[in-house]
């Protein structure tokens, strides 16, 4: 019963969506467990780039199952879009190889408008969503007044629990931000049209997830956001409302505990953040510059749900330690170690201090106020001048590449298996 899972280890964008496409290739089931159309999950074929924010990932293999679980929050405007993208694509999307969990939780136009209201409305502390009604859908499936996605089967209720909503939304809008009142009959008749066409498509997922299981299918489970954004574990306040975690799958594909073989997490040769909070080995200047790229290339650090430019860094080996704690890594997949290149030095941050003692990572917390406190130590290694792009072997890499590899290593205790030095399937180089 082999369950892998592919976890971010920092916050985000850490190239998840290119790691689960390789490893989608030898996978049965593909599912989704967590989050909703926040996330942005980049697969380069060839000369096709794939954004994908709400189906899975591996998706585009075409002998995979793909599943998006319970723990999700489901626009059914953005899967309407991503369908139709992916069919232009000649990808096949059809009720036989894609299944939307009927206990996910549907987000609407109303949380969206919710979701910017409530941020902006924060001023300086804003968190900088990325403006999707992630958070409002989560708090109102805590508030146990969601509606769920199985609520679409029924023509009778559904239009006037929708009616209902959006009424509660005008209320939320104009008591709490001073914000207009939408047209509640106008947003329930355009949302139940799109919501129809995701009929076919809603099942109880559990099933289908533990059958496959006990046939021995491999099943792939792709997390979305990063450790250090998990609402409980990450940088609170500044995180999603979910949870993105390795524990999260389980209750988030309704599996119960299951054996995992692989808890692979992805990280990048560098740090990066899209929206506020602490972010200790963040850079500004040249080598923000170096790192994040002008734009021009499609892998450059702009984010790929909003666009935003992302906040570059050092590697912190402190927090990827910590994400090893609460994920139970098994293995990292290291991506775009191609963008060091050309640097003399490259930071690596191996301790904190706060007030000129290093911190015992008994006494750290991940909270935003406490990382805030900390105060990065660094070790300096030497860079290297080569392009990697066209590295496929582990003795095609620059010797100094090669220890900076075994120093995150050494340093964290996780072994590295693959490497990636492009954004391409086949940039990929493989630890025997
Ligand atoms: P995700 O949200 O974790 O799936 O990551 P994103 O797709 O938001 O961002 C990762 C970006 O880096 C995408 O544009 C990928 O195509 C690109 N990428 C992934 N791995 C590599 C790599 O090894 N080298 C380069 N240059 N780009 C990569
Ligand atoms: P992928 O899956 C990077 C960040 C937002 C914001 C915070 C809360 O592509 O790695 P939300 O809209 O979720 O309420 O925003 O979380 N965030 C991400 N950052 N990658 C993501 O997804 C993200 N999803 C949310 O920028 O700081
Ligand atoms: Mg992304």
């Amino acid at each position: 019963m082999p369950l892998d899972i592919v976890i971010g280890t920092q916050w985000g964008d850490e190239g998840k969506g290119r790691v689960v496409d390789l490893f989608a290739e030898n996978s049965h089931l593909v599912a989704r467990y967590n989050g909703g159309d926040n996330a942005g999950h980049t697969v380069t074929v060839a000369d096709k780039i794939y954004k994908l924010h709400v189906i899975p990932t591996g998706v585009i293999h075409p002998q995979t199952f793909c599943v998006l679980g319970n723990g999700m929050v489901i626009n059914p405007g953005t899967v309407i879009e991503e369908m139709d993208m992916l069919r232009s694509t000649g990808v096949e999307i059809n009720p036989a190889r894609l299944m939307i969990s009927d206990a996910a939780q549907l987000i609407t136009p109303g949380h969206r408008l919710l979701d910017r209201a409530q941020d902006a409305a924060l001023g300086k502390n804003q968190i900088g969503t990325t403006g999707r009604g992630i958070g409002p859908a989560y708090v109102d499936k805590a508030a146990r007044s969601g509606l769920r996605v199985g609520e679409i089967l029924d023509r009778h209720s559904f239009p006037d629990r929708l009616r209902a909503h959006f009424t509660d939304i005008n209320k939320r809008l104009s008591a709490l931000y001073s914000q207009p009142e939408i047209d509640v009959e106008k947003y329930t008749a355009e949302y139940l049209e799109k919501a129809e066409s995701l009929r076919p498509y809603i099942k109880r997922i559990g099933p289908e997830i533990q059958t496959a299981l006990k046939m021995g299918k491999t099943v792939l489970a792709e997390g979305a956001q990063g450790s250090l954004l998990d609402l409980e574990q990450g940088t609170y306040p500044f995180v999603t409302s979910s949870c993105t975690t390795a524990a999260g799958v389980f209750s988030g594909l309704g599996i119960g505990i299951q054996p995992v073989r692989k808890v692979v997490g992805v990280a990048k040769a560098f740090q990066t953040r899209v929206g506020s909070g602490p972010f200790p080995t963040e850079q500004a200047g040249e080598i923000a510059s170096f790192l994040r790229g002008s734009g021009s290339k499609p892998w450059d650090e702009f984010g790929t749900t909003t666009g935003r430019p992302r906040r570059v860094g050092w590697l912190d080996l402190v927090l990827l330690r910590y994400t090893q704690e609460i994920n139970g890594l098994t293995e990292l997949f290291l991506t775009k170690l191609d963008i060091l290149s050309g640097l003399e030095q490259i930071q690596v941050c191996v301790a904190y201090e706060r007030e000129g003692r290093k911190i015992d990572m008994l006494d750290f917390s991940c909270d935003a106020k406490s990382l805030a406190q900390c105060v990065p130590v660094y070790e300096s290694l030497p860079g290297w001048k080569e392009d990697l792009s066209l590295c496929r072997r582990w003795q095609d890499l620059p010797v100094n590449a090669r220890a900076y590899i075994e120093a995150i290593e050494e340093k964290t205790g996780i072994p590295i298996t693959t490497i990636s030095v492009g954004s391409e399937r086949t940039a990929t180089i493989y630890r025997d």
